[in-house]
């Protein structure tokens, strides 16, 4: 008989022999910038989430900035929204004027930057739209331009979201030629058409008003396919990639660390967060413990990079005894 239960005797025994050890500097605290003054306005579906107008980011810029995490994904929700996504690529943007807020005001916290037009196109798809298709070559010069000019705002690192073929190579190349060889890019390569992106949707205001997203994100029953896009973001000058949602896809991000020997980030979706914080609502689950052991579970499938709405409360839990 094997005695495993000798290493488990006590938390100093098991703390001495845990393989996985989640770290606060892992952690990626996704946020949402709207237009306006003096706003915070609550996310329904996402409870303790909010939309903050550039004048009210402060506050939540210093818990970031205390929390040890290294730092955010933002979001720009803009007011105007046109067929051609205007704002997306506009240098006084929403989401180019709260960059160069935050990178004058915080220049130590890493600014991750979403590339995608869901959020500032009219009919809330993630590119151009004829016919009632999406386009995708006639998506990419529009993509390329919204990332130079996050850039050019101070965005630390470049991250695609949109699904479309090839745009990373021309986010690539429209950096390279704009001058910023050192930028990186961390790409949402394997991003499945998921139901559990629907909190996020109400917080960034980019649910599509015909059809649904799966002609560009990927069939969630297919595995080999997400090998595929990510070798080929890598060949296209990924520096990092991504799996998304985490928690039902967690068989990528371990295939993903077995194959590729770059860092893989993995996001800990809306839907996901949103679910754990009504079961904690109605008492059913114990959210530190759901949580902590979600977060763990995502970084021993091999995830490097954690991005979850839990960020900040789970640097807090790390502080204290698990
Ligand atoms: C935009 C984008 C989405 C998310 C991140 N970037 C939504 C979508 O594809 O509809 C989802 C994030 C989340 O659910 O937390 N393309
Ligand atoms: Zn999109």
């Amino acid at each position: 008989m094997n005695r495993f239960r000798r290493l488990r005797a006590n938390n100093r025994l098991r703390s001495l022999v845990r393989e996985t050890h989640l770290n606060k500097s892992d952690l990626i605290y996704p946020l949402f910038v709207t237009e306006g003054v003096n706003k915070k306005n609550p996310v329904e579906s996402m409870p303790n989430v909010f939309q903050y107008s550039v004048d009210r980011l402060d506050e939540i810029l210093k818990e970031i900035d205390n929390s040890g995490i290294s730092g955010l994904l933002i979001f720009g929700v803009p007011e105007h929204k046109d067929e051609k996504a205007s704002e997306a690529y506009n240098c006084n943007g929403i989401t180019q004027n709260a960059i160069r807020y935050i990178k004058r005001n915080f220049p130590q916290i890493l600014v991750i930057a979403d590339v995608c037009l869901c959020e500032y196109t009219s009919h809330g798809h993630c590119g151009i739209v004829k016919d009632g298709k999406v386009l995708n070559d006639e998506t990419l010069p529009l993509l390329s331009a919204m990332a130079v000019s996050l850039a050019q705002a101070g965005a630390d690192i470049i991250a695609p979201s949109d699904m479309m073929d090839g745009r990373v190579q021309s986010i690539r190349s429209a950096l390279d030629n704009n001058g910023f060889y050192d930028i990186p890019i961390l790409s949402y390569s394997a991003k499945f058409a998921s139901a559990y992106y629907s909190p996020f949707r109400d917080a960034a205001a980019s649910a599509p008003s015909f059809g649904d997203r799966k002609t560009y994100q990927m069939d969630y029953a297919n595995g080999r396919e997400a090998l595929r896009e990510i070798a080929d973001d890598i060949e296209e000058g990924a520096d990092m990639v991504m799996v998304k949602p985490a928690l039902a896809f967690l068989d990528i991000i371990k295939s993903a660390r077995d194959k590729f020997n770059l860092p893989i980030a993995a996001y800990n979706v809306s839907g996901e967060y949103s679910m754990v914080k009504a079961g904690a609502k109605l008492g059913w689950i114990d959210e530190k413990k759901i949580v902590m052991e979600s977060l763990t579970g995502i970084k021993r499938a091999g995830a490097d990079i954690i991005i979850t709405y839990h960020a900040l409360d789970a640097a807090r839990w790390l502080e204290e005894d698990i």
